[in-house]
């Protein structure tokens, strides 16, 4: 096997690396951005000459994968995988890559004020924007954002960190940029702005005032499913290319990205890479965060605590295949604002993406951060079918499959690892009360997750008390046996 560093040059992208412009940053170099993100604007360089560069930057963990990166001339392998192959392109984007913990604060700040970075991305998972599931705010107790506000000048979070680049642009009669993310949220831009914007006024309302008028936060659907990489899917790509590569990356040929077109210094056109450019992009992510990453979520719990390792794994299980197409179909569509989609067809879609054997994507992967991610795969959806008194029993389900995971020991007695940034506050809630109605009333009461609306709303607390009864007494194989059988 050959070194990565000497060898991916050998299957370089064709176009000329040294005409990248340092125009985009990124916040957040994990496996996501390096499938997606990443990939856009490598077939945009590949085939329409852009010039647009990413400088990569991990804030939080990760210092390995950059420093593998620069090792390997800031080139990596994306691998497009299916049951009938895997495919391989090497990705030369990137012209610069930065930990702030490895290389300082100021270099990274630094690439933030070169003068013509356009767009600041990021794929910093959910809990990276510091702000309440529930409310979408800021949360200003943060310890994390308490800290930076105490030392703004020395920020470690990337709220701060992005705040800290725009004081020093103004200051530098720079103009502003894009903030833009990429995160699983909804109305992620609106989130990005108000974290930022909040930040921004607790630090310097001038500073708050400026980044209104200089700075826009267009918000993205993202998708395309790209599993944590493991030893084996690294094997399998050396296997396939003969390189060793600790930076590749594997994900599912489908991929999809709707931005909405609001940018400030300009912007790569990535509609010839695929991409939608549109004016709201509202009613794409509540298409993709309910049909998709709420039934994902569904899965992972109740597959999890049935045994389940894989997602495809639970489409082999007809029962788990008929509820997640139920609760995409009956429980999901009523609620999304989208027009002109044929919802039956997405929801045979997502089946087909989730049979996908190559995939190897792991429940435990999915399940993990409940917390940040019930509110708006679930949640939000439950709030729709309580205000029109319609039927939510699959969403109960999946609600109540998420407080028995957390209890931390599964069906078989094992301990489940949970990761969550809430966990300590769930497991206080975990060891107050017996398993029962007494477990649902504490997690009801984590009110960052479930608001102060739904624990006091008693449709609410006896549908998800009722599933949580189900499942206790037959377990999740066969209480999705019988929601199945209902159908
Ligand atoms: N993997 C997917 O299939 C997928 C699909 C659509 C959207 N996404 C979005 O992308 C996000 C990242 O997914 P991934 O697969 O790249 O995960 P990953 O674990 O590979 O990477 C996570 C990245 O976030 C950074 N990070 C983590 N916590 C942080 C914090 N508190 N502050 C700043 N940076 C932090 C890490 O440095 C790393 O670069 C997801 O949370 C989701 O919102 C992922």
């Amino acid at each position: 096997m050959e070194n990565s560093a000497l060898s991916l040059s050998r299957f370089a992208p064709q176009y000329d690396r040294s005409r990248l412009v340092t125009r985009c940053v990124h916040l957040g170099f994990g496996a996501f951005h390096r499938a997606h993100q990443a990939v856009y604007a490598d077939i945009l360089a590949t085939d329409h000459h852009s010039d647009w560069g990413y400088c990569e930057v991990n804030l939080i963990g990760g210092e390995q994968q950059i420093a593998d990166l620069n090792r390997q001339d800031r080139l990596y392998t994306v691998a497009e995988m299916s049951a009938e192959g895997w495919t391989t392109r090497v990705v030369g984007v990137a012209t610069q890559a930065l930990h702030a913990q490895v290389d300082g604060l100021d270099a990274v700040l630094t690439a933030l004020c070169q003068p013509k970075v356009a767009i600041v991305s990021l794929t910093i998972t959910e809990k990276g924007y510091c702000h309440s599931p529930a409310t979408g705010e800021l949360m200003r107790e943060h310890p994390m954002i308490a800290a930076d506000l105490a030392r703004p000048e020395q920020p470690k979070t990337a709220v701060g960190v992005i705040v800290a680049a725009l004081a020093r642009r103004k200051a530098a009669g720079l103009r502003g940029f894009s903030v833009m993310s990429c995160d699983n949220m909804p109305e992620n831009g609106h989130v990005t702005r108000n974290v930022v914007l909040a930040y921004a006024h607790a630090v310097d309302a001038a500073l708050a005032q400026w980044i209104e008028g200089e700075v826009t936060f267009p918000s993205t659907m993202v998708d395309r499913i790209v599993p944590a990489v493991t030893p084996e899917t690294l094997q399998r790509i050396a296997d396939l290319t003969g390189i060793d590569d600790p930076v590749a990356v594997a994900c599912e040929p489908f991929r999809q990205w709707v931005i909405e077109d609001n940018f400030v210094a300009g912007r790569p056109e990535w509609e010839k890479a695929g991409a939608e450019l549109v004016t709201d992009v509202l009613p794409f992510e509540e298409m993709k965060l309910r049909m998709l990453n709420g039934s994902h979520s569904f899965l992972a719990y109740l597959g999890y605590l049935a045994g389940y390792p894989l997602i495809n794994i639970c489409m082999e299980d007809q029962n788990f295949r008929a509820a997640a197409r139920a609760l995409m179909l009956n429980e999901q569509a009523p609620t999304l604002k989208v027009k002109g989609v044929d919802l039956s067809r997405y929801a045979d879609s997502l089946i087909a993406r989730y049979e996908n054997t190559a995939l190897a994507h792991r429940t435990w992967q999915i399940a993990m951060d409940g917390s940040q991610k019930l509110p708006q795969r679930m949640l939000d959806s439950i709030r729709w079918h309580l205000a029109k008194g319609s039927n939510w029993p699959l969403l109960a389900l999946g609600v109540a499959g998420w407080m028995r995971y957390v209890d931390g020991v599964d069906e078989q007695g094992n301990a489940i690892e949970i990761s969550d940034p809430l966990k300590a506050d769930i497991a206080a809630k975990v060891a107050q009360s017996e398993q029962g109605t007494a477990r649902v009333q504490a997690l009801l009461s984590l009110t960052a997750i479930f608001g102060d609306d739904l624990p006091g709303n008693p449709v609410f607390v006896e549908g998800v008390m009722q599933a949580y009864r189900v499942l206790l007494e037959k377990g999740a194989k066969a209480a999705i046996a019988q929601y199945a059988a209902a159908l």
